[in-house]
């Protein structure tokens, strides 16, 4: 029986989570834990999906729904999957689990019902896909014109060549998902960041501008009810001197949805339009880190993200939790801050002693995950007897 399973990392955010939803800098960076997906055909069809061997509920795994209904049309139907997850990410704690979750399934999901493509012989090029990142305009919505019009380009391509497995898998699409599933769960507020680190892996920075020191990956735009949002994503090389560096992660184990979260910093700039000087301001934090990471400089990079953590305090995303275990890594560490979406879950100090850093952090409390730098993005894990269904073969995309 076919079997497929996909693997991406979570990730912590050295500078610029909350404003970066604004469209200031920001980087993130993949670390070594990971959730993986792995899917089969249900043999029984009492009901569709199956998720651990427990029915599919979609309030528990609103990102999963998320990928369905933007995946399949609700006319068309979705196969009856077995859907199993594994993974050492802490779930709702900063550490991207829901977006590595979203980057591992879509992957899995596209490996598994596979491809049209219009030419043959030309797979990689997403520009000729007969079928688009989403196979729908309805189910793209969240995305605005520009990317409407690229699809309906495709859509509009005769379809010639179907494919399945792990060709017709693109870090790229699996990002795109990712993000416009993020988008669904924080209420259309969600900037790209979880989902293209997850899906690329290393150091991945995204700007209010083209940097020509880093290497491009895409553009990103996204409507929100105040605005459009657009976000330049690039991957960032880093020099050697960053194997010497390590990234311990503290969870305080208070529980902290992201959404809440967001709206939270939502209203206090709508209560006070006067607040965004503070975004502007870990917009220009976030600037000077990148500057240092670049030139390796880690000392200088701790400082920015003790910077970073002072103004995330001010906006209100900080607790007493996450203030003690920063306290703590502090002695030890060359700069400690919140990580994600704050209220709860995560820190991550960068040191160079991740030993002592990390039992500080436990001394005070807190559960730790230690990380190098470099940890790899989306991976096909197994990919056996592709399609899992056949019924596609032979039919064209709508
Ligand atoms: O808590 P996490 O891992 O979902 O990270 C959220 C990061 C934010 O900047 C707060 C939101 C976003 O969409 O970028």
């Amino acid at each position: 029986m076919g079997q497929v399973t996909a693997s991406a990392p979570g990730k912590c955010i050295l500078f610029g989570e909350h404003a970066v939803v604004y469209g200031e800098p920001a980087v993130a960076v993949a670390i070594e834990q990971r959730i993986s997906v792995t899917l089969a055909l249900l043999e029984s069809s009492e009901s569709p999906w199956k998720i651990d061997g427990i029915h599919f509920n979609a309030r528990k795994h609103p990102h999963v729904q998320a990928l369905r209904n933007r995946m399949w049309q609700s006319s068309q139907g979705a196969p009856n999957l077995s859907i199993q997850i594994h993974g050492d990410i802490p779930p709702a704690s900063g550490l991207g689990s829901s977006a590595a979750l979203s980057v591992a399934a879509g992957a899995a999901l596209r490996c598994a019902r596979g491809r049209w493509y219009s030419e043959p012989g030309d797979i990689q090029n997403p520009e000729t896909w007969a079928e688009g990142y989403a196979h729908s305009l309805e189910h793209a919505e969240i995305y605005t014109l520009d990317r409407k019009e690229v699809l309906a380009h495709r859509l509009n391509a005769s379809p010639n060549h179907y494919l399945s497995g792990e060709e017709t898998v693109s870090e790229d699409e699996c990002a795109l998902l990712g993000h416009a599933v993020e988008a669904v769960a924080q209420k259309g507020r969600a900037s790209p960041m979880d989902a293209s680190t997850c899906a690329h892996g290393g150091v991945v920075l995204l700007s209010d501008q083209l940097e020509s020191d880093f290497d491009f990956l895409y553009t990103r735009t996204l409507a929100m009810d105040d605005g459009e949002r657009t976000w330049h994503l690039h991957s960032i090389d880093l020099p050697e001197a960053s194997k010497e560096v390590f990234l311990v992660i503290g969870n305080t184990g208070v529980y902290a949805p992201t959404s809440q979260q967001v709206a939270k910093v939502a209203s206090a700039i709508k209560a006070n339009p006067e607040r965004i000087k503070e975004i502007e301001t870990i917009g220009l934090i976030a600037r000077r880190g990148i500057q240092h990471l670049k030139n390796g400089d880690y000392e200088a990079v701790g400082r920015a993200m003790s910077e970073n953590q002072i103004m995330l305090q001010g906006l209100g995303v900080s607790c007493p939790e996450l203030e003690n275990l920063i306290r703590a890594a502090a002695p030890t560490s060359l700069g400690a801050k919140l990580t994600g979406a704050g209220g709860g879950g995560c820190m991550v100090a960068l040191t160079r002693n991740p030993k002592q850093t990390s039992e500080a952090i436990e001394l005070a409390g807190g559960r730790t995950l230690i990380s190098k730098f470099g940890n790899s993005g989306l991976s096909i894990e197994k990919c056996e007897n592709m399609p899992l269904w056949s019924s596609e073969r032979s039919m064209p995309p709508q």
